[in-house]
């Protein structure tokens, strides 16, 4: 039976990635190997607990004695794991270096030790920084802005370095905003929903004419799918869709499905250094044949009406002490 690993598989894309897998490629045996930091949960995968063929391994991925057995098994890994939230990068940024950097460095020097068939790590479209106009190709310079943005670029060039110095397969990826079911409610779309639904403001940096192109997270999945099979390692893969949106047209539209008034909207002040526009060019990925299917209002639509179907995982999250902590931190004073 092969092997995937799935670093950071118990977070929102690699949750959903491993749930598509699971559908697409029933004989293979899937691993999950997953810190479970506050953002990692293993109810993102209550559906697949118990079944055969799929094993969760809790464990860092700098944890190099860990991981070396994990990754040496594999036929394929799949490296979701990270810290992802750009304003807790901005509260404090040191496991965002670890994990982001160090982490990537770990898994390449035991992916250079074992000779695994394919890594695919993924990286993220704001590795460029803000794009006010045109669209960054796989050659754009990299221009991070926040802590989160640069160590993500610095763990995707150090995967790059590995890739040329000693021929370790590895596929770069970097995709658009992602959204859809089990996306932890720190982000836009789950924080504006569930706030929302419990009738509380819905905090609006700066003037909500940001700009991010968006993809469901399924697409995704099917684009990274595509890429184990028609990449070629060594090589960068943009991840877009085109379907570009301001936040505060998203945040009308979400209000708009669940039937409650323009008057929760608070705009507050802005994020520092915040990117006013992503946008990738993703000719690249589209000449090998892939597209994204979903279309951005029902997948929005779809989304949430999950978050409003299934208060039990959200409301879990929301009122643990870390989350109150966090939100505390970032909202309170914004709030005001
Ligand atoms: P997430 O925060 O929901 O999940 C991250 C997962 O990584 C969690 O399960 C967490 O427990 C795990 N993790 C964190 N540190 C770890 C460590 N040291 N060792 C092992 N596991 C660890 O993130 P996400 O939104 O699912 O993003 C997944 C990946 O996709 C990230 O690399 C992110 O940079 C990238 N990405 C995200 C988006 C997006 O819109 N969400 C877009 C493009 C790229
Ligand atoms: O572009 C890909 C990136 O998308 C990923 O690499 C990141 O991991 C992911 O978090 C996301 O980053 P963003 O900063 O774009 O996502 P976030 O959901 O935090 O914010 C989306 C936009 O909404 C951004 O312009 C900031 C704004 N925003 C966000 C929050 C949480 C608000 O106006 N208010 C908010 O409360």
């Amino acid at each position: 039976m092969p092997t995937i690993l799935v670093t950071g598989g118990a977070g929102f894309i690699g949750s959903n990635f491993v749930r598509y897998w699971r559908r697409e490629h029933p004989a293979w045996e899937i691993v999950v190997y997953d810190k479970l930091t506050y953002a990692g949960n293993r109810n993102n995968l209550h559906d697949l607990e118990g079944q055969p063929g799929f094993v969760f391994v809790q464990g860092d991925i700098c944890d190099r004695e860990q991981l070396e057995p994990w990754v040496a098994k594999a036929d394929i890994v799949v490296n979701f794991a990270a810290e992802t939230h750009v304003d807790r990068s901005l509260l404090a940024s040191g496991d965002f270096v670890r994990t982001d950097v160090l982490g990537v460095h770990t898994l390449m020097e035991c992916a250079r030790k074992h000779g695994t068939g394919l890594i695919v790590h993924i990286s993220t479209d704001e590795v460029y920084g803000p794009i006010l106009s045109g669209s960054a190709d796989e050659k754009a310079v990299l221009n991070p802005s926040s802590p989160y943005a640069a160590s993500k670029a610095g763990g995707d060039l150090l995967a790059l370095a590995y890739a040329k110095s000693f021929r370790v397969p590895v596929i770069i990826t970097r995709c658009c905003n992602n959204f859809g079911p089990y996306q932890h409610p720190e982000k836009l779309i789950p924080l504006m929903v569930t706030n929302a639904l419990m009738d509380l403001p819905l905090p609006v940096y700066g003037d909500g004419r940001q700009v991010r192109e968006w993809i469901f997270v399924e697409d995704h999945c099917r684009a990274l799918d595509f890429l184990i099979e028609h990449g070629t390692p060594g090589e960068i893969y943009n991840i877009g869709t085109g379907c570009e949106k301001q936040n505060i047209e998203v945040v009308r539209l979400i209000l708009q499905f669940l039937g409650k008034p323009e008057s929760l909207i608070r705009f507050v002040a802005d994020r520092p250094a915040h990117d006013r526009r992503y946008s990738v060019n993703w000719e690249k990925l589209r000449k090998l044949g892939w597209e994204p299917i979903h279309e951005f209002e029902s997948a929005l639509a779809q989304t949430v009406a999950w978050y409003r179907d299934n208060e039990w995982w959200w409301r879990q999250i929301r009122d643990s002490e870390e989350f109150k902590r966090y939100y505390e931190a970032n909202y309170a004073w914004r709030l005001k």
